[in-house]
């Protein structure tokens, strides 16, 4: 059998409002991946007001959740935010409250989550304050983005910054690095889909200037798989230019109309979470709990 050149499980979306115990956490324990993505909405900060000081004893209930705590013990793990890390439904860094509060929610993301990697595996975080980053797994190059802190609302103005320039071009710089012999695979990691969700807003591809350049310059890189979060449900997507896989709903409901629709249960606790054996010749995806499905990518 072809060898194993990585283990990566994802997850996104862990309600401590809604799942004290959130038993999926143990399931990825025992998978013993070599590396955790943390996919956003790792919390789920007041629903209505920009509060840091109750998002701080948020953090502080989600890490006193046994499961949680022994993984990102036992695990090394990148993590990347999405909007309820932040602030209310949706929010953005770069809309007026955002401006306000953005840097005290990063500090408290950065301070209470953070990231653990192995030292060979090259991390690339310029920027300590940063929460985008970057590190190489044995030829597959895992690309941490942060779709929130710069992230500016389309609504007041069509040219809205999805990453803002500084991130772009480091993206873009490791897009190229992609190219690089030494390289099979390429993830790029985000807590919004690409475009799983064109009713609410918050899809990467409403950004078109971004997402007419990225679709390209990713669709160039050696295997491209995006992992995202958000939607709480586990999906594989084919964009033509890279495959993208979404678990979402590790410790969650699913909260949001199905836009088939397709009717279920929202009563219905989800223990969803993902994850990507990674080989020379093909990737599998497995995606576990309430939404399970397998995949392979060539
Ligand atoms: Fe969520």
């Amino acid at each position: 059998m072809e060898a194993i050149l990585a283990h990566i499980a994802f997850a996104s979306c862990a309600k401590y409002q809604r799942r004290k115990t959130q038993p999926a956490w143990k399931s990825i324990d025992l998978a013993a991946p070599d590396l955790l993505l943390l996919l956003g909405d790792n919390v789920y900060a007041h629903s209505k007001k920009w509060d840091n000081l109750d998002l701080d004893q948020r953090y502080r209930k989600q890490l006193s959740v046994q499961n949680f705590r022994t993984a990102l013990n036992n695990l090394n793990y990148l993590a990347t935010w999405d909007d309820h890390d932040l602030g209310p439904d949706n929010s953005m860094g770069g809309s007026d409250d955002g401006l306000k509060h953005r840097e005290e929610a990063r500090r408290l993301f950065l301070s209470h989550i953070g990231r653990t990697v192995k030292p060979e595996w090259n991390l690339v975080d310029d920027d300590a304050d940063e929460i985008y980053c970057a590190a190489d797994l044995d030829g597959t190059l895992v690309i941490v983005l942060d779709g929130r802190f710069y992230r500016e609302p389309l609504q007041q103005n069509p040219n809205a910054e999805l990453l803002g320039p500084k991130q772009t071009a480091w993206l873009w710089g490791q897009l190229d690095r992609a190219l690089g012999d030494e390289f099979h695979t390429t993830l790029v990691c985000c807590g919004s889909t690409l475009n799983a969700n064109p009713d609410l807003g918050e899809s990467i591809s409403h950004y078109s200037a971004f997402y007419d350049q990225f679709k390209v310059r990713f669709g160039n890189c050696p295997r491209p798989i995006f992992v995202s979060g958000d939607i709480h449900r586990n999906r594989i997507y084919h964009h033509g230019f890279c495959t993208e896989v979404v678990s979402s709903g590790v410790a969650q409901r699913r909260t949001r109309g199905d836009l088939s629709g397709k009717l279920f249960n929202k009563k219905r606790n989800l223990n969803n979470w993902g994850e990507l054996f990674i080989h020379r010749s093909h990737v599998r995806v497995n995606l576990l709990g309430e939404d399970a499905v397998s995949h392979v990518i060539t």
